[in-house]
């Protein structure tokens, strides 16, 4: 590996691996010419930056842990410094963490916006950030603090992510919505309500970068129960292992996907929530 090392031909080989459409390619892995790089972001073990905004808890934790050993150089960001620093040591490597709050729009994109000029670039970017609090009081400051994290903080992080990928010609940005997203909700009318945003944005982003082909992509992950801090509520039926759910969506992430639930037997409720009438569903 050589990390902010490593000889001329070393750091321009490496750099070319990462970024095949920039700079004078020859073939891979062959010395080449390149017109630019960050040498403290070059690795010839790994070649894809991935920031991961949620990521001191639960999914987020977990993809981190899984994207790194698929090869990701991840940055992990969130407002619990201290354990996206022990995230960041268990990973080693060339692993980031920087603290971001999203609530605070403005600054969330210039938190990202200055990684992407310090990493020399991000490849994939996964939402994975989120709050959820079973509202039956309807108490204002939960719906306004769900609708600020989710539907505000989600927009601006994902704004940030899709000009940078189409000044780029490349990207993915991957948004952990929910199966909440399909129908209101009596308990959580925000959560579902801000997932239901969620969704839909990514579908028009990725309407939007269509013109891009497959070299940009958006994926609306929807999980059913995930066991996490997350998972509220009396009822839980399928839960599944935050491992297990990271898992697999990495694997949508290397597919591609639009769409995927989470895990996939949650795609038969998504189904059967889609065709409930209204006039039952109000009295469920
Ligand atoms: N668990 C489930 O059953 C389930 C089901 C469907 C969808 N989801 C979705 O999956 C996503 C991840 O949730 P989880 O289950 O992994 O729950 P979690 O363990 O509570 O993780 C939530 C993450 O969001 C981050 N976050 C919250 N507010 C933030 C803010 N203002 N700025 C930056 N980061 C913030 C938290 O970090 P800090 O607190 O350190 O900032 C944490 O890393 C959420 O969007 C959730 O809605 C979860």
């Amino acid at each position: 590996m050589v990390h902010g090392g490593g000889n001329a031909i070393e750091r321009r080989t490496a750099y070319a691996e990462r970024w095949p459409r920039r700079g004078n390619v020859s073939a891979i892995g062959a010395a080449v010419t390149v017109t630019s790089n960050n040498p403290r972001w070059i690795s010839v073990e790994t070649n894809r930056n991935a920031l991961i905004v949620g990521a001191s808890s639960g999914i987020g934790w977990e993809l981190a842990r899984v994207l790194h050993v698929r090869g990701y150089r991840c940055c992990v960001a969130a407002r619990r410094l201290g354990r996206l620093r022990t995230l960041q040591q268990a990973l080693g490597g060339q692993t980031l963490a920087r603290e971001l709050d999203i609530n605070d729009a403005g600054g969330a994109m210039q938190v990202c916006e200055a990684l992407i000029d310090e990493m020399g670039g991000l490849d994939l970017v996964v939402i994975a950030s989120g709050v959820g609090d079973i509202n039956p009081a309807l108490s204002w400051s939960t719906e306004a603090l769900c609708i600020q994290t989710n539907v505000t903080g989600f927009a601006a992080v994902a704004n940030v992510a899709i000009r940078h990928f189409e000044n780029s010609g490349r990207g993915h940005l991957v948004g952990i919505s929910s199966i909440a997203a399909l129908r209101g909700s009596k308990s959580a009318p925000a959560y579902n309500a801000s997932k239901a945003f969620m969704s839909n944005y990514l579908e028009g982003l990725r309407q939007r970068v269509s013109r891009f082909g497959d070299a940009i992509a958006v994926t609306d992950v929807r999980p059913g129960f995930v066991d996490t801090a997350m998972a509220k509520g009396e009822n839980q039926f399928w839960v599944t292992p935050a491992d297990r759910a990271a898992s697999q969506i990495a694997d949508a992430i290397e597919a591609r996907r639009a769409v995927v639930y989470v895990s996939r037997r949650w795609r038969l409720i998504a189904w059967l929530l889609k065709f409930v009438p209204e006039a039952t569903y109000r009295r469920l």
